[in-house]
């Protein structure tokens, strides 16, 4: 891709989530693209260009950004006006976008291109480990929700719509979402990389509830995600 025109996506994308504070900010698709890069390395069939483009602009018609739940994907489709592109690039950036999201796989939803799985996977990974952890904090606090609350344990399923509307506790979205991430990975890189954030999450977990002096009920919990 023309430096010119990835600098024309990254000046939209300012405008757009240059202010966001509910974990959509530019940061996280900054980390999105690097990892999705990192990953593409490895996985020679998918094209670079096109994971570049889904990586930047995954997010740019989410709905906690834009308030609007339709799926129209408004933004994405304006910005990759503006660059240039083909036809047929632009389809599959589009189509790889309206594939990626967490709720959209508990929908039943999967990437059926290794571009659109490696962008999913890099995405994944970045609600997870220490950085998923800050993330999920700084959700709640911009919600005013508690970070744990030892006498609300979390759900044990969760569906679309719970997870769409329901605020629960910190501790209690990591067992809820984040600790099941590795489990929905596509390709191997980022089985890999999500191996390594579980691990992350649960030795954040056990030294937290160890500062908590937490019942036996939650250890065990615990327990089963080691
Ligand atoms: P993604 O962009 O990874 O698909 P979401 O749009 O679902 O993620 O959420 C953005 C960030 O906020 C993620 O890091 C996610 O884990 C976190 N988050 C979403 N819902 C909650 C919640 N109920 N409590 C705490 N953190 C949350
Ligand atoms: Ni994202």
């Amino acid at each position: 891709m023309k430096t010119e025109d990835r600098n024309t996506v990254i000046d939209q994308l300012l405008i757009l989530q240059g202010a966001d504070n509910s974990g959509h900010g530019l940061d996280h698709v900054y980390r999105v693209l690097r990892l999705a890069r990192e990953f593409a390395e490895e996985l020679k069939d998918a094209d670079r260009d096109t994971v570049e483009l889904i990586a930047l602009l995954h997010d740019a018609d989410d709905y906690k950004l834009t308030g609007r739940k339709d799926g129209s994907l408004e933004n994405a489709e304006r910005i990759l006006n503006l660059i240039t592109i083909t036809d047929g690039q632009k389809k599959k950036v589009l189509q790889g976008i309206s594939t990626i999201g967490y709720s959209k796989r508990l929908s039943g939803i999967t990437p059926d291109t290794p571009e659109a799985a490696i962008v999913s996977d890099a995405d994944m990974c970045d609600a997870s480990g220490i950085t998923g952890v800050l993330r999920a904090y700084q959700y709640n606090m911009k919600f005013n929700a508690p970070f744990f609350d030892e006498d609300v344990m979390p759900m044990d399923e969760i569906d679309v719509g719970f997870y769409k509307s329901d605020l629960t506790t910190a501790v209690n979205h990591l067992f809820e979402k984040i600790l099941r991430l590795k489990d929905l990975m596509l390709t191997e890189p980022g089985r890999r990389e999500a191996v390594r954030r579980h691990e992350a999450v649960v030795s954040f977990l056990d030294a937290y509830f160890r500062e908590q002096q937490v019942t036996e009920e939650w250890r065990k919990l615990l327990d089963k995600y080691r």
